[in-house]
């Protein structure tokens, strides 16, 4: 179909044509971010937009869902397929309304959740003392070992024993390495806790096997479908089993599974309409993500990742826990003198994008923390190899190690451009 916009509204036509550029000439690395298939935007764009289906399949508050049912349903039956679950809600509205909901179905205000730390690579929905999440729960936070910046389990374990939390989130924002799903579940076993993988970041590592899956341990998964999973903005819920393990303890009146305490979190409790165009997005996505070039683009994520991460460290930089086991890379950038915001604005200048981050015990402030925060997941889709990734933590380096002059900045921005132009971003747009 033919673009409209131009004639409709050409200043918006204006901007969205700018960041498309942006998008195509820059590299983009913040690891949530990804670049959707052609397919996917299109059934974004699509007339599904148009219609409201409060409810769930077969039961709505709005007539002429026969079509969108069965879209929601081959939504719902493809993420259980390709997660091996029993249940999906595909209807939260993002990564955040899921942790919501998760919380908002299974706690009561004031009880107390167990996450980890937004300083130390958590995210504002774990527990934040700003978010819902910190407002309406007792929030207590686990974090990081001092000297290793790994998770440690017997630490986690000492806190959940002393302030015994209803449910544990395990899952981070800005975690290097491999989360121990089977730990997690041994803690919550022991004080009696719902366990909350969240996997937002990490979704499309487990589907390409790449990362260890939560199924076996987890009473609930909540993820976004926008990041590694290369899908729309989006989220879901996954329950591995539906089966209230704690059901005695916590929902003794209700004869409610966790399905049916989730799906009724999610509406009435806290959305109305789902997003349909959304949901049909994210269906197509998950056929997407069950094909088999889906592993070997999980396994080259990670490959890219570590092959950026070497390439950093021979230049000089301390990453975080040493390096990476998964698609992203955090950099703390205190013996080279220059604070995260500073690094950000000088990559930003020359067409790379990464986001300031604040390291495990950071003594600089989150809008001037210490670190970077990048990953492989959007260049992987471009195709960059392991031996462009070198070639772009080089020119990474040579933006933060060097004096940066206008002769750097147009040798660099020529590397860049050789790096972009080898892998065209939409060339059909
Ligand atoms: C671990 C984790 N959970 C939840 C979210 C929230 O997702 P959204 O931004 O779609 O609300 C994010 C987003 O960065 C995340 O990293």
């Amino acid at each position: 179909m033919k673009s409209s916009l131009p004639q409709n509204d050409p200043e918006l036509d204006y901007w969205l044509k700018k960041e498309l550029e942006r998008q195509r000439d820059s590299l983009e690395m913040i690891p949530s971010e990804n670049f959707t298939s052609l397919a996917v935007m299109e059934v974004l764009g699509s007339i599904l937009t148009n219609k409201y289906s409060e409810g769930y399949p077969g039961k709505r508050y709005y007539g002429g869902n026969k079509y969108i049912d069965e879209i929601e349903n081959l939504t719902r039956e493809r993420a259980k397929k390709l997660f091996g679950v029993e249940h999906a809600n595909v209807q939260p509205y993002s990564g955040s309304p899921a942790n919501q909901a998760v919380m908002f179905g299974l706690l009561n205000p004031g009880d107390t959740i167990l996450g980890m730390e937004l300083a130390q690579g958590g995210h504002l929905t774990h527990g934040y003392k700003f978010s819902f999440s910190g407002r309406y729960y007792r929030a207590v936070n686990y974090g990081v070992d001092k000297e290793t910046h790994l998770l440690d389990y017997e630490a986690i374990r000492e806190i959940a024993l002393k302030e015994k939390p209803k449910l544990i989130i395990c899952g981070a924002t800005a975690y290097p390495r491999i989360i121990d799903f089977a730990a997690f579940r041994k803690i919550a076993d022991e004080v009696q806790a719902y366990l909350l993988a969240d996997i937002s970041h990490i979704a499309g590592l487990v589907v390409a096997g790449v990362h260890p899956s939560p199924v076996p341990y987890a009473d609930v998964i909540t993820t976004t479908t926008h990041k590694t999973l290369r899908g729309p903005r989006g989220a879901m819920i996954l329950l591995p089993n539906v089966i209230d393990r704690w059901h005695d303890l916590y929902h003794p009146n209700g004869k409610k599974n966790l399905a049916e305490l989730i799906d009724s979190a999610i509406i009435p409790g806290l959305q109305g309409g789902p997003h349909n165009h959304q949901t049909a997005a994210i269906a197509l996505a998950l056929k997407e993500a069950a094909e088999v070039n889906f592993t070997a683009y999980g396994k080259a994520i990670v490959a890219n990742s570590q092959a950026l991460a070497k390439t950093l460290i021979a230049n000089g930089f301390s990453l975080i826990t040493g390096g990476t086991d998964n698609h992203l890379i955090l950099i703390d950038l205190s013996q080279q003198g220059i604070s995260g915001k500073q690094a950000e604005i000088l990559l930003d200048n020359v067409g790379i994008t990464v986001n300031k981050n604040l390291v495990p015990y950071d003594q600089r402030p989150p809008l001037d923390p210490s670190g970077i925060r990048l990953g492989t997941p959007a260049l992987t889709t471009r195709g960059f190899s392991t031996d462009d990734m070198r070639e772009v933590g080089e020119i990474i380096a040579k933006v933060l190690l060097q004096p940066v002059n206008q002769t750097v900045i147009n040798q660099v921005q020529h590397r860049i451009k050789a790096l972009t132009n080898k892998y065209p971003l939409y060339p059909e747009l």
